[in-house]
Order: structure tokens, then sequence, then C-alpha cells
């Protein structure tokens, strides 16, 4: 498969004034990213890598960073983490408050705010230091130790999180939150900053293409059972109210964030990642969601 000339044709075929959406605005910080960036990077099984475009410079990685702090909790907890959050798809927005009640305080799965914010308390319950813990998983499976937050992201989500610190709240009533809530959402809001390229993302995410052990040394980080249980929830609920949509137009288990990246995985071949601020009004990226699109159906090849 010639992965460098079908990036080729991704790159020439589209544009980021052919598409409609805005960059996120809700966290101060993200509305100052330039909206023409665009790259996207493959990594693949045999450890060739292919790129275009912006694919080196860091961007935040927002709600893609949700999935390590998954790997985590599985890794603590094993099967009894599925007694603090469900895993089923929400078919509501990602910050939604209403589905919380009816549901009495147990998340829907560990990719919408909810569900990341148990999985941030049982962190912070478990570990010593867990934004270091974080740093050193991430790393560790991206083999780069330069990875960091971006303090100044952090600290602009904290001005304006009053929704994900009323959602901790909620649960605290209702009994699924241990710990209190300020190292929470502490914790949440450094999580949601760290800061990558397209490159280190789809080197961290070889992890869930190969079966939980890291490509180039094959440590295993994940059993091959955890890694079916993260794909398919990346698969049914990596985007929101719009994972049918992506599944239906891409074909690959992914997730998105709100700072414009997308990763996605095709299982024993490659991982994917791009990244284009602009939103469309479910908080994916328009352009990023397209270029997937082109490159499942260019190369043939998804999971379906
Ligand atoms: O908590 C938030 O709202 C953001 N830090 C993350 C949201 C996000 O990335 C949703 N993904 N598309």
């Amino acid at each position: 498969m010639n992965y460098q000339k079908i990036l080729n044709t991704i790159e020439s075929e589209m544009n980021y004034r052919d598409v409609e959406g805005k960059v996120a605005s809700y966290i101060p910080e993200l509305a100052k990213v330039d909206p023409r960036k665009f790259g996207m990077h493959i990594y693949c099984g045999d450890q060739q890598h292919f790129s275009f475009g912006d694919s080196d410079e860091k961007f935040s990685i927002q709600s893609i960073s949700k999935v390590f702090s998954l790997s985590m909790a599985m890794i603590l907890m094993g099967e009894d983490l599925w007694q603090r959050v469900d895993v089923e798809p929400s078919g509501d927005p990602f910050n939604s408050l209403t589905q919380l009640e009816y549901e009495h305080g147990v998340p829907r799965n560990p990719f919408i705010n909810a569900g990341a914010l148990v999985i941030s308390d049982i962190l912070v319950d478990q570990l010593d230091n867990p934004k270091q813990e974080l740093l050193d998983f991430v790393r560790k499976i991206t083999g780069n130790p330069e990875i960091n937050f971006d303090e100044k992201i952090a600290a602009s989500e904290k001005s304006t999180g009053y929704r994900n610190i009323a959602l901790v709240n909620y649960m605290k009533a209702l009994g699924n939150i241990k710990c209190e809530v300020e190292p929470i959402v502490d914790f949440y809001f450094n999580l949601c900053s760290l800061s990558m390229s397209c490159k280190e993302l789809a080197q961290a995410f070889m992890i869930f293409a190969n079966k939980g052990k890291v490509l180039e040394t094959g440590e295993e980080i994940l059993t091959p059972t955890s890694v079916k249980r993260i794909n398919a929830l990346m698969q049914t609920c990596g985007f929101y109210d719009e994972a049918g949509e992506f599944s239906f137009e891409v074909g690959l288990p992914g997730k998105s964030g709100v700072g414009g990246g997308i990763v996605a995985i095709h299982p024993d071949q490659y991982s994917v990642a791009v990244w284009s601020p602009i939103l469309n009004h479910k908080g994916n990226s328009e352009l990023g969601m397209k270029a997937l699109e082109r490159l499942t159906s260019l190369s043939g090849l998804s999971v379906f």
C-alpha cells in the first residue's frame, strides 16, 4: 500500500476554506489557534512513517487524552471499573448534564466528560502523583520523554470550567465520586491540556493497533482483552453523538478532541492522527473526519 501517495492525494484534495465550522472558543486559549493548520501522520505496523502538512506541530489533544486515562484506570481496576462507568454510546453531547440524572450518576461511557471525570477520580484516589504518572504513561507508550501539559490551556479551561465542575459535584451528590472536587478537576484539566503532534499521537496509539504492546520494544502495556474493550469503546463512543457517522464514513475505531485532533487505528495495520482545528457543530474536526474517510476509501481498508 502506497500510503504516502494516498496522503498526498488527501492533502491536495482538501482545504480548510472548503469546510464550515469554527475553532473551539469555550476554552479561551483554544480560540487563538490558527484555523488553517492541517496535518496528518500514519504509523504502520512495519514501523514506517508517512505524513503531510503540520504533522509535527504540537496542539492541544483535549478529549483524545481520555483514552490514556481510561487505559491507566483499566490497568489499576480491571473489570471492577465497569461498576463506576457504563459502556454504552451516549447519543448526547459530550458535556451533557441531563443524562446523568436519570441514570443515577453513572456516566454512559468513559469518553463523555462525566465518564472521564469518574476515571479522573479513580486515578486521583489510587495514585500518589497522578499527573506525573499520566505523563510517565504517555511518554513510555510514545517513546518520547518530552511530552508535557500545556499549562496555559489547563489554566484557561479551569477559568471557564463551570460545567465540568458541575458534573463532578452532581456525581458526588449521587455517590459516584470519592475524592474532593478540586483535585479531580485539576487532574482532568491537565489531562485535556496534553500537547502532542500528529506523529506523537500516532506513535502513542500504536499500542491499540498492536494488541497492547509498544511496537518498538515489545513491552506489554495492556492485555489483548483490555485493548479489545478500548477499541470497542472508541468505535461506539469515541465521537459522542457523531459516533455512528464516524463509523459510517470512516469505519475505524477512533477518538476526537475539541483541539481539532482525531486519532484512529486499524488493528494490526496502522495508527493515524489528523489535525485541523475547525470543528463541526458536534465538536469534531470537520476536515479531519473528511481526511480519514478518504484514507479508508482510497486504501480500500477499514475494519468493516
Ligand atoms: O472538558 C472539555 O469540555 C474539554 N476539555 C474536552 C472536550 C472534548 O475534547 C470533546 N471532544 N470532542
